[in-house]
């Protein structure tokens, strides 16, 4: 057997993935790999399933959302032999190196399975939440990012017409990346997020003062991270005037075709991939810093927490007077 490149999708999925399936494929084959693209996740790993996949094979998915590989959570990888058994699988298929496209917690899978391997474990940032530390932008980020802002000029136009607040709630169950930036491109009167508690009695009084100022529609875009938005619609409505409506986004963020910027990130994040393992190197992440497609060390990006930058609260504040 030729060389091997194996990539695995794992964790939520995100829309770019199929477009960093496709770059690795086509990047790899033209570098002289064969490539074995690993089913549902890690399971893919422990059950030894995959499938060939050619430059071919690949088209016509760089404009689908979601990946042809499918994806699971799969948090049992790291334990109960998991990571053992997966590195069985790399050494059977005689895999040189494995392209892990996922979030945080596959990045973590990853590094557990790296530390059983010699293969090079180069991990790709892909999730609509872009809480990967060591990458200013993930894969698939941009994408939710449109499709919300999208969602949310149309609640608007309502909102204004009945001069009602609503409640958004975006993805976002630990980290408010997404709802900070939503919030920012909407003109979001109030943005919640799981980094900066705010209590019922601040989002109540911004409200009021804004109905005195004659703005009686608005709009909180809240990270589901933050707790029960249903009882903060109550609260809020039985704290203000307002007549106020809740509207969870939900998965439509994570699907979609993803926009240019996703695919872009997607396929030159799987050229630096190929190339690192080309290079023989290891326990590696590819990651956009300052511009510029960067390496990073794969330990520092699983074990980090991205830091947030919560003046963006405070321009927001300012932009939605
Ligand atoms: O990791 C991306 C994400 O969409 C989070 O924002 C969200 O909390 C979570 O996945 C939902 O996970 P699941 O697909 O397991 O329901």
């Amino acid at each position: 057997m030729g060389k091997t490149i194996g990539i695995v999708t794992s964790g939520g999925d995100a829309p770019g993935m199929n477009a960093a399936i496709r770059a690795v494929t086509r990047i790899g084959h033209a570098k002289g790999y064969q490539v074995l693209g690993f089913m549902r996740g890690w399971d893919g790993l422990l059950t030894n399933t995959y499938k060939r996949l050619t430059p071919r094979s690949v088209g016509g998915i760089i404009q689908q959302g979601g990946t042809i590989l499918h994806t699971l959570r799969c948090p049992s990888f790291e334990q109960e032999g998991g990571t053992e058994k997966g590195a069985e699988t790399l050494s059977i298929n005689d895999i040189d190196g494995l392209v892990v496209i996922g979030g945080d917690g596959s990045f973590r899978g990853a590094l557990a399975l790296s530390q059983q391997t010699d293969a090079s474990i180069i991990g790709v940032p892909a999730t609509i939440d872009n809480d990967v530390y060591g990458t200013d932008e993930t894969v698939g980020f941009d994408t939710a990012v449109n499709t919300a802002v999208g969602a949310i000029d149309k609640i608007r136009d309502t909102a204004i017409s009945h001069e009602r607040i609503f409640i958004v709630e975006v993805m976002g169950r630990k980290r408010g990346f997404l709802a900070l930036e939503v919030g920012l491109c909407t003109g979001a009167e109030v943005i919640l997020i799981p980094e900066n508690i705010c209590t019922l009695h601040d989002v109540a009084r911004i409200m009021d003062e804004n109905s005195k100022k004659g703005k009686r529609a608005g709009i909180i875009v809240a990270a589901e991270g933050i707790g029960s938005t249903s009882q903060l619609a109550a609260d809020i409505q039985s704290q203000t005037e307002s007549e106020v409506r809740l509207s969870i986004l939900g998965y439509a963020q994570r699907g979609g075709s993803p926009t240019a910027r996703s695919r872009l990130l997607a396929s030159l994040f799987a050229e630096k991939a190929v190339d690192l393992i080309c290079q023989g190197m290891s326990n590696k992440a590819v990651g956009l810093q300052n511009g510029t497609i960067a390496e990073v060390d794969l330990e520092m990006a699983a074990k980090n927490k991205k830091p947030i930058d919560l003046r963006l609260l405070k321009t927001a504040e300012m932009l939605s007077t």
